[in-house]
């Protein structure tokens, strides 16, 4: 049985607030929202309760979890020192979606949440419901998305019961996550800095900071050491995915080429594409811009798992600035496949 406890963006919810983080103390998991995604929460020094975040969400125990603090204080419990670099991005970035992977202080943290790594990532959310649960729990809360391992990150309350219904106590529904993708992972445990993710705060952003990031020019970008979750599959809808610049002249005989093999195409674009063929739209909204189709992507490749299609035709954008984080999701969902 899972208990949805709803939260108003500026209310008064310290009784809801307080619950959850009852239920965290007694080594229980809560899923919450972010500014970016959804998040399964749970105390970061106790490996038993971390171990139930591996479990609902059938992750491989080899993919380390984020922390998430309400507090730039709370660092000092668990990591051995901050380098100067990362604390230019926390001063310039945080709260918001930044993770930085620090060094961690050895034994301060459950080993699983790190899978054994000497560093881990943090991050401070700047969704009000976020900052004001994790400052009021004030402890080390290690969150991944809190979807099905492989499935779209939960942008809303909807997906996480859709994936992890009867498989948690608790989840705090404060409506949609704003920016839609996960944050953005800088390793500063390297010099310089190395891009993991990308992510909404920009290479452009970070370089204007910290002044160089690996993985940010082409020639260094197979050098980049990569986050361990990126090697697995992710964000998979059921049918198969396939990207198409949408404005390429030839894109209608392409995807009429699809139907006459008899597949049904659900076309995931912005609003101004429905005059392209296919069996089910599923709009990424009205508008063009990035932020806004980023910010409505998971939630559509959901939608196409209720539809009765055989090959999602997904909208391509250009990979520069946070295009570049959108396409970075989109390629995976893909599997790297191109119409
Ligand atoms: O926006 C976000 O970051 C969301 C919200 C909930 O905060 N969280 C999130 O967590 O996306 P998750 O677990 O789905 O993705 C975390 C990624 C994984 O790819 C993991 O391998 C990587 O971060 N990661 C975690 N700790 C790491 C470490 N010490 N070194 C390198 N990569 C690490
Ligand atoms: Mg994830």
């Amino acid at each position: 049985m899972t208990n949805c406890v709803h939260v108003d963006r500026d209310g008064d919810n310290m009784k809801s607030y307080q619950q959850i983080v009852d239920n965290w103390l007694q080594g229980e998991v809560a899923a919450f929202p972010t500014e970016t995604v959804y998040g399964l929460g749970a105390d970061a020094r106790n490996a038993q309760a971390i171990a139930k975040i591996y479990e609902a969400k059938g992750r491989p125990s080899d993919n380390p979890l984020i922390v998430h603090i309400g507090q730039i204080e709370q660092l000092q419990g668990f990591i051995d020192h901050v380098p100067e670099k990362a604390m230019l991005a926390i001063e310039a970035f945080w709260p918001g979606p930044l993770t930085a992977i620090l060094p961690l202080k050895s034994g301060a943290l459950a080993e699983n949440v790190s899978a054994g790594l000497s560093t881990v990532g943090v991050r401070m959310p700047s969704h009000p419901v976020a900052r004001e649960l994790l400052t009021l729990a004030n402890m080390p809360i290690a969150a991944p998305s809190a979807n099905r391992s492989g499935k779209p990150s939960p942008t809303a309350a909807s997906h996480v019961l859709e994936d992890l219904e009867g498989r948690i106590p608790y989840i705090v529904d404060g409506g949609p996550a704003t920016a839609g993708l996960e944050s953005t992972i800088v390793d500063f445990t390297v010099e310089p800095p190395a891009l993991l993710r990308p992510g909404s705060i920009t290479e452009e952003m970070l370089i204007s900071v910290i002044g160089d990031l690996q993985g940010a020019g082409r020639l260094r970008e197979q050098d980049a050491p990569k986050a361990p979750g990126m090697k697995y599959t992710h964000y998979a809808p059921e049918a198969p995915v396939l990207l198409a610049f949408l404005d390429d002249e030839d894109v209608t005989d392409r995807i009429e080429q699809l139907r006459s093999q008899g597949k049904r195409v659900a076309l995931v674009a912005t609003d101004s594409y429905r005059g392209l063929p296919h069996d089910a739209f599923v709009s990424l909204g009205e508008s063009n811009e990035i932020e806004a189709v980023s910010s409505r992507l998971f939630a559509a490749l959901r939608e196409c798992n209720q539809l009765p299609i055989d090959v999602i035709v997904a909208a391509a954008y250009p990979a520069e600035g946070i295009g570049k984080a959108l396409m970075n999701r989109l390629e995976k969902a893909a599997g790297g496949n191109w119409l």
